[in-house]
């Protein structure tokens, strides 16, 4: 019982430090970047259309704005690893591959800011990139200032080729404080506790610190295997995940990987679900050329994307594991929780989960009373529930039931109510709703009348 409320505490509780004071990402960050679908290809010559080159990120900015992603909030084109020539200039400063990029990063930046959007850019802590083009180690200030000459507005700063875990931890810092030295708002994005982890456990405080967002674990796969083990992992590591989430600076479980080819729809549903209820910042890595109406759909939902963006910025969990269903949950503002129910059964059809409303919202989310709108995988009012409700889902084999429940504020009510029923043909405590779940927005009307507000 002790382990059970210092679990749900820790929790709650609010992050346990100051985030980095840039004033950026203070909901998690939304936009593209090319890594787990175009990965390195460098080879313009034979696949032009998908090399990484300025007229995929040009082609995908125009996208952004023309098919709506700007409009939901996917602001950042990000550029990943294999931009760079092999060879720094004589100066020491970066430069992009000339042949992929001929008009250099300045003007990419331009032309994406002129779409009213945001660039980001990729380098490493260490003396290369992960695929072995030149790293920032020894550049830091120069590559700093390179940046923010260009206009980049984001810095994914990844972890390989590193000396030695001093040199790494450093470099992150040191990074960090250059780029704010430039006095350009570059937002931060790092992988310091992934490539931290093997020597020592993160200091969540301390990363918070330095960066607006960071990456925990390995990268993901267009599969379903590899979205199921980081929510697993995620969930083993709730504990110190959940409390260094929040306003600032946010745990990134890695991109969305919806539209590609590995996941079937209910995996995508529970991809797009469980990024919402753990707070992740949302860079889809996908093809925005060719992309079907129902990805993009999920992608564009506007109700996901509130609850991934809601302001209180708290990360969500893992509430139970019961056999083969997963209920997560995440505190909203305005006393709402966005509840995920997910069903890791790979065999069989579609599967009922009865759970009671009590467990909901650490036992507050239904009290004295809540409406209940499933989100995903379709949208639909399923009624009014009290706290002792039983709520009965439908869940696909590896898929996601995304619910958000809005609770009646009890300050609204006169003190002296001390329960609530639903009222149907005017009588009171009649729990015929309740048992049925059919409730309807008539019944809200009825128990405002019974909790007589103030
Ligand atoms: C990995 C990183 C990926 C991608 C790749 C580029 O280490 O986690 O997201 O950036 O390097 O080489």
């Amino acid at each position: 019982m002790f382990a059970f409320v210092t679990l749900v505490l820790v929790l709650l509780g609010g992050p346990g430090a100051s985030a980095l004071d840039n004033g950026l990402a203070l909901t998690p960050t939304m936009g593209w970047l090319p890594w787990e679908r175009f990965t390195c290809n460098v080879d313009c010559l034979e696949d032009p259309e998908n090399c990484i080159s300025e007229q995929l990120f040009m082609q995908m900015a125009e996208l952004m704005v023309s098919e709506g992603w700007k409009d939901v909030g996917y602001e950042y084109v990000c550029i990943d690893d294999c931009w760079l020539a092999s060879k720094r200039n004589k100066d020491g400063t970066l430069k992009a591959d000339p042949k992929r990029f001929p008009s250099g990063i300045g003007h990419l930046a331009n032309f994406v800011h002129s779409r009213g959007l945001k660039l980001g850019i990729y380098q490493d802590v260490g003396t290369l990139t992960c695929a072995g083009y030149p790293g920032s180690f020894g550049y830091y200030d120069i590559d700093a200032q390179t940046f923010a000459d260009w206009g980049v507005d984001l810095l994914k700063f990844d972890g390989c080729y590193y000396k030695d875990i001093e040199s790494l931890v450093e470099g992150y810092k040191y990074m960090s404080i250059a780029l704010n030295r430039t006095g350009r708002s570059i937002l931060y994005s790092c992988e310091w506790p992934l490539y931290s982890r093997p020597f020592q456990e993160p200091n969540y405080t301390e990363i918070r610190q330095y960066c607006n967002h960071w990456r925990n674990y390995g990268d993901i796969l267009d599969s379903w295997s590899s979205v199921k083990s980081i929510l697993a992992w995620t969930a083993s590591k709730q504990e110190s995940l959940v409390p260094a989430a929040g306003p600032g600076g946010w745990n990134d479980p890695d991109m969305l990987v919806i539209g590609n080819f590995g996941l079937s729809w209910d995996q995508q549903v529970t991809q797009m679900a469980l990024w919402a209820i753990m707070a992740a910042p949302l860079f889809m890595s996908n093809d925005l050329r060719h992309i079907s109406p129902r990805s993009k759909g999920l992608l564009q939902n506007k109700d996901v994307i509130a609850i991934n963006q809601d302001p209180l910025g708290k990360q969500g969990y893992r509430l139970r594991k019961d056999k083969n269903f997963e209920v997560w949950e995440r505190p909203l503002s305005n006393l709402a929780w966005a509840v995920a129910v997910l069903n890791q059964k790979e065999i069989g059809g579609p599967q009922k989960y009865a759970f009671s409303t009590s467990a909901l919202g650490q036992g507050l989310g239904c009290v004295p009373a809540c409406f209940i709108t499933q989100i995903l995988p379709v949208k639909e009012e399923l009624g009014l529930y009290t706290w002792i409700s039983l709520l009965k889902v439908l869940v696909n084999p590896t898929g996601t039931v995304l619910l958000k429940l809005q609770a009646y504020q009890p300050d609204e009510y006169s003190s002296h109510t001390t329960g609530v029923g639903f009222v149907s043909n005017n009588d009171t405590n009649d729990y015929s709703d309740y048992d049925d779940n059919n409730a309807t927005s008539d019944d809200i009307i009825s128990i405002i009348t019974v909790l007589e507000p103030l």
